[in-house]
């Protein structure tokens, strides 16, 4: 009988863009604090978590407040971000994603999310693509963050399938190390400076398909 395999998606920045939606509410927080962020400084925290993403934008600053009021501005943070969630739509898939969790359906292969972010599970809904997934795992099930792999083998035993039949799909440097320290095999979304690390590294989903994921899983993996 053939072995199960399965794919686990980071979220954020790999199905849909929310890496955008994260850097206008973190402007927004920065503009209100009289504090100067910019797009640079905002590719630091990707797949970085709310409390050391805040203590990043914060920069030198963060000594200045204690533990309550650094709590109170991550959660002003995460309102701005909701309030962008909650105008998502499934458009708002990057391109190929729709097409990608479809095809690997129809192959019978089992599918995850697994995020570091605590709003996961809120996106999933908006997109609308909770029957193309088998198990969503996010901070809500698990305080550990990536890069530690805990995320993904909590998705691995969730959708039934050994870390080493595991592909990871990571847009950030710390999920690719995450992967990695799982023991699954890595595909690596953006530029190679950020996620030269992985097994293959690809510009966009459009160059995925579930029959090539299904080749990589039942080959053995490409070296980096
Ligand atoms: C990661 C994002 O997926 O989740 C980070 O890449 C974000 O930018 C982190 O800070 C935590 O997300 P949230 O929604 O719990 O603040
Ligand atoms: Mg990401």
């Amino acid at each position: 009988m053939k072995q199960a395999c399965g794919v686990i998606f980071d979220l954020d920045g790999v199905l849909t863009d929310t890496a955008e939606l994260h850097y206008q509410s973190w402007l927004r927080l920065a503009e209100e604090l009289g504090i100067s962020f910019d797009r640079q400084r905002n590719e630091a925290l990707r797949g970085i978590s709310r409390g050391e993403s805040l203590k990043i934008v914060l920069g030198e600053r963060a000594v200045k407040y204690g533990a309550d009021e650094q709590a109170a501005m991550a959660e002003k943070k995460n309102r701005h971000y909701q309030e962008l969630v909650d105008r998502m739509t499934q458009a708002d898939m990057l391109p190929g994603a729709l097409d990608l969790l479809r095809g690997l359906r129809t192959a019978g292969v089992r599918v995850a999310v697994a995020s570091s972010s605590r709003n996961a599970k809120r996106v999933v809904d908006h997109l609308n693509i909770r029957d193309l997934l088998d198990a969503v795992i996010d901070g809500t099930d698990t305080e550990r963050s990536k890069p530690d792999p805990t995320l993904f083998l909590m998705a691995a035993a969730a959708i039934d399938v050994p870390p080493r039949r595991c592909i990871v799909v990571e847009d950030a440097e710390s999920g690719v190390d995450a992967g990695l320290a799982a023991g699954m095999t890595v595909v690596g979304l953006g530029p190679r400076s950020r996620v030269g690390r992985a097994h293959r590294v690809c510009e966009s989903l459009t160059e995925l398909t579930a029959a090539r994921l299904v080749q990589m899983i039942d080959r053995g993996r490409t070296p980096p």
